[in-house]
C-alpha cells in the first residue's frame, strides 16, 4: 500500500527519471476474459487520453467494454480534482454504486486520475467506500493491471498510489476513442504552481517527452490514417525545455507540420513560455492550426500576482496582439476565473474590460474553488458566493455576446471543416473549422468523420454556425 502525501508532491527536484518500455506479465494477458468493464471520465483532455490507456490495459487482460455501467462487472472512474464540482460528481457515482454493490458483491470498483493523489480522497475512501477494490494514481496508471489483479486475487483493498513522479513509461498501449483524430502527450506534470489549482499536486514536475518517441507516435498515426492530432500537456510550451538546450514546441511542431498529416493543434499554452519561434512557426505552416487556447484566469494585475500567474495584463495583451497579428484568422479561446479571494468589483471590472479588448472567439469561466493544500485556500476571501454567482453572470452575457459578433462577421465566407459526425437532424452533418469552430451543415454527398470539407456559412449562433458544403 502506497498513500499519497502533498509534501512530497511539492517538492521538484533535478533527480533523473528514466524512460522503460511498458511490459504486462504473460500470466496477467487474457485473465479475466469475457468480463465487462465499464468507465466513467472526469477532467481535462489529459484525463481522457488516460482513460484511452486503460482501457487498452483492460482489454489485454480480456475485459470487454460496456456503455452500461449496471451490467459491467467492473467500473473506473477516472477522476478530476480540479474543482469541487468535479468531486463531487465522482463521489455521487461512488454513493450510487454502493448500493449497485449490495445487489453485485462481486462488482469490482477503480478509483484512477487526480482524486487518487488526494490524501484527503484516500482517507474517505479507506473511512467511507471500503467497498472501493483499488486506488491507483496518476505516475503509475501502467501498474494499474497488477494493482487490479492484486485486489481481486487477495480480495484486499489495493493503494497504489505515489505522490513523487516515477519513471517515464513509453510503449503504452491505447485504444483511441476515434479513428480520425488523436491524442498525443508530449509534457506530463507541471511546475507553475498557480496559487489556487491542484495540478502540481496531482501530476507531478514537468517531463517531456523525448521528440523520437513523440514522432514516432506521430508517424504510426499518420499511417494508420489519422487527419488530426492534438499535441497534449497542461502546459505544452514548456516542452524540452527539462530535456534540451534548444529544442521547444517551436521546433516540434515545425517538424511535425512537415508530416503528411492535415491538421495538428496543441493545448494548452500558458501565455509564460510562449515564444517568438512558436508564433512565427504557427504562422507559417497550414497544417497547424491557427487556434491557440490562451488562459488568462483574471484582467486584474493585482489578482494574477495573488494567483501567481507570472505575467501582467500588459505583458499578456503584448502577447495577444502579437499572436493576432502574426497568425493570419488565428482564433483565441482563454478561460477565467471569477471570484478569486479578494478579488473586488474594480478587479472584476479589468477583466470585463480586458475581455472586451480581447473578443474571444471561446471562453471557460468559473468560479473559484478552494482545493485543499493549494495557497489560495490561506488566503482571505470577503466576497460572498452570491456575489460570486452575479459576476459569473455578467462575465457569461459579456463573452456570450462577443462569440455571437465574432460568428455574425463570418458568415457568408467559407470554412475548412473536419467532419466528425452526423446531427440529429440526419440530414446534417457537424465538424470543426481549422480556427476549432463548431459547424452544423447540409451536404448532399455522403460524408464519414475525419473528411475534410469546404463550408459556407449562411448562419451564426452563440456557440455554432450553420452552413453547406460547396
Ligand atoms: N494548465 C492550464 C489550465 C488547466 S486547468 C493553464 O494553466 O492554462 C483548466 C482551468 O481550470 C484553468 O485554466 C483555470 O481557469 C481553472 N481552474 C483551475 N483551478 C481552479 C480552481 N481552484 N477554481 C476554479 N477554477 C480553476
Ligand atoms: Fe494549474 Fe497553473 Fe499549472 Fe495551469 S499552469 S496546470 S493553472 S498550476
Ligand atoms: Fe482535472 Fe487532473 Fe485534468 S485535476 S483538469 S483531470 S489534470
Amino acid at each position: 500500500m502506497h498513500l499519497p502525501d502533498y509534501k512530497e508532491a511539492r517538492t521538484r527536484d533535478k533527480r533523473d527519471y528514466h524512460r522503460f518500455d511498458f511490459s504486462l506479465d504473460e500470466e496477467l494477458k487474457n485473465k479475466y476474459q469475457g468480463m465487462k468493464y465499464y468507465i466513467k471520465t472526469y477532467g481535462c483532455q489529459m484525463n481522457e487520453h488516460d482513460s484511452e490507456v486503460i482501457e487498452a490495459l483492460l482489454e489485454l487482460l480480456g475485459f470487454i467494454k460496456t456503455d452500461h455501467y449496471l451490467e459491467s462487472d467492473l467500473i473506473i472512474l477516472n477522476t478530476c480534482s480540479i474543482r469541487e464540482n468535479a468531486h463531487n460528481k465522482a463521489f455521487g457515482m461512488l454513493g450510487r454504486i454502493k448500493h449497485l454493490k449490495q445487489e453485485k458483491p462481486d462488482l469490482i470498483v477503480g478509483i484512477c486520475g487526480c482524486m487518487a493523489q488526494e490524501a484527503s480522497v484516500v482517507e474517505a475512501i479507506l473511512r467511507d467506500y471500503k467497498f472501493v477494490n483499488f486506488v491507483v494514481g496518476t505516475h503509475n496508471l501502467h501498474e494499474l493491471p497488477k494493482v487490479l489483479d492484486h485486489s481481486i486475487q487477495n480480495e484486499t483493498q489495493e493503494i497504489e498510489v505515489y505522490s513523487r513522479e516515477g519513471d517515464l513509461i513509453e510503449e503504452v498501449p491505447v485504444v483511441r476513442a476515434n479513428s480520425y483524430k488523436a491524442y498525443v502527450n508530449i509534457i506530463y506534470g507541471c511546475d507553475k504552481f498557480c496559487t489556487y489549482c491542484i495540478v502540481p499536486y496531482t501530476r507531478g514536475r514537468e517531463r517531456s517527452r523525448k521528440k523520437e518517441d513523440i514522432l514516432k507516435e506521430v508517424d504510426q498515426l499518420i499511417a494508420d490514417g489519422y487527419q488530426e492530432i492534438t499535441l497534449l500537456g497542461q502546459n505544452v510550451n514548456a516542452y524540452g525545455k527539462d530535456l534540451y538546450h534548444d529544442y521547444n514546441l517551436g521546433d516540434l511542431l515545425e517538424e511535425i507540420a512537415f508530416k503528411n498529416i492535415p491538421r495538428i493543434r496543441f493545448m494548452t499554452s500558458h501565455p509564460w513560455d510562449f515564444t517568438d519561434k512558436m508564433i512565427e512557426v504557427i504562422g507559417k505552416y497550414p497544417n497547424i492550426m491557427p487556434s491557440i487556447h490562451l488562459p488568462v484566469q483574471s484582467g486584474s494585475n493585482r489578482i494574477l500576482k495573488l494567483m501567481g500567474r507570472r505575467y501582467t495584463r500588459e505583458s499578456y495583451l503584448e502577447l495577444f496582439h502579437k499572436i493576432k497579428k502574426q497568425i493570419p484568422r488565428v482564433s483565441v479561446s482563454t478561460d477565467i476565473i471569477v471570484g478569486f479571494p479578494q478579488e473586488e468589483e474594480e478587479d472584476f471590472l479589468d477583466t470585463l474590460r480586458l475581455v472586451e479588448e480581447c473578443r474571444y472567439d471561446n471562453a471557460f469561466t468559473f468560479i473559484f474553488s478552494q482545493r485543499e493544500g493549494t495557497p489560495a485556500c490561506r488566503l482571505e476571501d470577503n466576497t460572498t458566493l452570491e456575489e460570486k454567482e452575479e459576476r459569473l453572470q455578467r462575465l457569461n452575457t459579456l463573452v456570450n455576446t462577443i462569440f455571437l459578433e465574432n460568428n455574425q462577421k463570418l458568415v457568408g465566407t467559407s470554412l475548412e471543416v473536419m467532419v466528425e459526425g452526423i446531427s440529429d437532424k440526419k440530414t446534417m452533418y457537424y465538424g470543426y473549422s481549422d480556427t476549432n469552430k463548431l459547424i452544423n451543415f447540409s451536404c448532399d454527398k455522403e460524408l464519414k468523420p475525419g473528411d475534410l470539407v469546404s463550408v459556407e456559412i449562411t448562419d451564426a449562433k452563440t456557440w455554432s454556425l450553420d452552413g453547406r458544403s460547396i
